[in-house]
């Protein structure tokens, strides 16, 4: 049992880990606007396959965190621990948000653009309102993205206080780092990792 506890663990560590992908996202948005507005089928469908696919592989790893915590849960504390214990309401609470954020971008932001790019072909430039139509669409998308990166660093600043618990002022200290962080991730590069 204490290998399968320990493997969960791993899981749990790693799946979070991954759930980086609005980070990245962000970035690759941000290169793509110093490109310029003009549409560019090769540029533009290269950088929409990574947002579009990103989305199932963010979901196997939110999996992966929910599925491994139950189980890290299951085989320690017990699973009633997710309502005893505040800080595990409030990430199972964040998991399912960061869930249902990504929902709405894939199965209703991502094919609006789709449709939208659809008319593009790599033959013939695009025509001069597309991307007009395409801005809210990307734009909405970007604010959602920089939304959940802020929710996966508050839910790992909860989450290394699963048991032993900080100052209630280095949390928030903590938390308001993830809101510059995420902010400065929407606006630039980050080409120091950091800033
Ligand atoms: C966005 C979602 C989540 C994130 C980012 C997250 C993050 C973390 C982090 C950073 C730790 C500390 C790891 C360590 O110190 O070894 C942790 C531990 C833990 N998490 Fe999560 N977690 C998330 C969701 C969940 C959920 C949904 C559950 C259960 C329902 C859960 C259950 C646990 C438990 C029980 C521990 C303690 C593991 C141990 O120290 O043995 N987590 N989590």
């Amino acid at each position: 049992m204490e290998h399968i506890y320990n493997t969960a663990r791993f899981l749990h560590v790693i799946g979070f880990a991954f759930m980086s992908i609005p980070l990245f996202n962000l970035i690759i948005v941000n290169e793509r606007a110093i490109m310029g507005p003009s549409l560019h089928y090769s540029t533009d469908r290269y950088f929409e396959n990574i947002i579009k696919r990103g989305a199932i592989r963010c979901y196997v790893f939110q999996c992966t965190v929910f599925v491994s915590g139950m189980v890290i849960l299951f085989l320690g504390p017990g699973l009633n621990a997710i309502w005893t214990n505040w800080v595990l309401t409030a990430k199972t609470l964040i998991l399912l948000l960061l869930m249902i954020l990504l929902s709405y971008v894939h199965f209703s932001i991502q094919p609006k653009i789709e449709n939208l790019l659809e008319s593009m072909s790599p033959t013939e430039p695009a025509s001069s309102d597309l991307p007009g139509k395409l801005s809210p669409h990307r734009i909405l998308r970007k604010k959602l993205a920089t939304v959940c990166l802020f929710l996966v660093i508050t839910a790992i600043i909860l989450g290394v206080q699963t048991y032993y618990r900080f100052h209630p002022f280095v949390s928030m200290a903590l938390i308001f780092l993830a809101g510059g962080f995420s902010f400065r991730a929407n606006k630039s590069l980050v080409k120091f990792g950091w800033f």
